[in-house]
């Protein structure tokens, strides 16, 4: 049997990814990556599908181009900050044999639990298992066969507003492509670049993007909490852009090239030539002045990513991972590990087989992550628009294998 394709859609604002995969025995072999100039996506949500699926096209071509696949359904990640984590719980009375946990029992908890009702305008994406309890005792994660008369179940719900899904896959399918499944694209870069150690210690993944910064937290190989800020490495260029007089394009290539989030690293008298547009003309700042501007943003990213930590309630963390594309920011690492207090990693995808190189950088962490969340899916599973809320991927593992 030849093996199974696999294609990651990452609709990111800055940017369209479309990574082509093939499943391996025990890893994915990346054949190829295609990329498109982001069009009808804002602040990571689909506002206009025609524009928007003009732009799939393109990274979907480019990619069938490089990877030699012809591509017809897709992984897609889910963006925004409409993507919400809510707590969900579910009581059932232990029936399994000898009044042992059985798979039925689990079932029945699970099903209890993501059939709570969600708002009119919302739908449920990922069901997520955090803890079992059995008669009130201590949590486990993984009940079966323990004995008790109750199991209670504490699980993560994670939600997304309809209409912005429902705008996704029309872009997807105005592409001519089918929707495999629909993933949360802060789930996506934490499958995309966690280690495996990670996943059992307490560790927050943190993708910042253009104009989005997702967040993931994990303890005891579960996830905890997932949110999405509306902020990024865009407003930062926004920033530089109105603190330099210049047009947006310079201020990116100045914020690339010489940015620093660290004041402490532009110290010197560094000078850098601004072009301006025509009525200012260039003119002369120094690298500190690039500082100045970028810190108070890069900061208040970091303060907001504190807060979310702290919403999320999860006991003390080991690490951060930073990923996305805007961690690349100079001095950006620094700013986090300052605020949080906490080792900080900056991640890219590992261990993938084939043009893993394709994917080596952290603005590609949600698509390795996609194509990561294809090859574990059960291939039974309907091929477009049945978004499924069961727990899938890496992240759950100890859930996956055993039902
Ligand atoms: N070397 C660098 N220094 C500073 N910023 C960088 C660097 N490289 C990329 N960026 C920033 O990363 C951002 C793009 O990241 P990424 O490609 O992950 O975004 P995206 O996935 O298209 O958007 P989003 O996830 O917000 O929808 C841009 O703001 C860009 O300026
Ligand atoms: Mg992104």
């Amino acid at each position: 049997m030849s093996p199974r394709h696999l294609v990651g859609l990452d609709l990111g604002s800055q940017t369209v990814r479309c990574a082509v995969g093939e499943a391996a025995p025990d890893r994915v072999r990346v054949l190829g990556l295609g990329e498109a100039p982001a069009a009808g996506v804002a602040r990571g949500v689909v506002v206009d599908p025609a524009k928007a699926s003009e732009a799939i096209t393109q990274a979907v071509e480019a990619a069938e181009r490089v990877s030699g696949v012809e591509i017809d359904q897709v992984v897609v990640g889910l963006g925004g900050a409409h993507v919400l984590c809510e707590t969900r719980t579910a009581q059932v009375r232990i029936l399994g044999r000898d009044g042992r946990v059985g798979p039925g029992d689990v079932h029945r908890a699970l099903d209890q639990a993501r059939g709570a009702p969600t708002a009119a305008d919302r739908e449920a994406l990922h069901l997520i298992p955090r803890a079992y309890t059995l008669d009130g005792a201590a949590p486990v994660a993984d009940p079966l066969g323990r004995t008790g008369l109750r199991l209670d179940l504490d699980a993560r719900l994670v939600t997304a507003a309809t209409r912005s899904t429902s705008a996704l896959v029309d872009a997807v399918h105005a592409a001519g492509l089918a929707v495999e499944d629909v993933v949360a694209l802060g789930l996506a870069s934490a499958e995309g670049v966690l280690r495996d150690v990670e996943l059992e210690r307490g560790v927050a993944v943190i993708d910042c993007g253009a104009t989005t910064t997702t967040v993931v937290v994990l303890a005891s190989g579960a996830v905890v909490h997932t949110a999405a800020l509306p902020v990024g490495g865009l407003h930062v260029t926004q920033d530089l852009a109105v603190g330099l007089r210049c047009e947006r394009d310079e201020a990116e290539q100045l914020k690339c090239r010489y940015g620093t989030a660290d004041p402490l690293a532009a110290a010197g008298n560094e000078l850098v030539t601004v072009a301006g547009p025509g009525v200012i003309g260039p003119h002369e700042v120094a690298r500190r002045e690039l500082a100045a501007i970028i810190e108070p943003r890069a900061r208040e990213i970091a303060r907001l990513v504190a807060a979310e930590l702290e919403r999320a309630d999860a006991g003390p963390l080991a690490r951060i991972v930073l990923t996305g594309g805007a961690c690349c920011l100079a001095g950006f690492p620094m700013v986090v590990h300052r605020l949080l207090e906490l080792p900080v990693r900056v991640a890219l995808p590992e261990g993938l087989g084939g043009l893993e190189a394709q994917l080596g950088q952290p603005r590609h962490a949600a698509v390795a992550g996609l194509l990561r969340w294809g090859s574990r899916q059960d291939l039974r599973r309907a091929r477009h628009n049945r978004r499924s809320a069961r727990p899938t991927g890496r992240l759950n593992r100890w859930f996956h294998d055993r039902f």
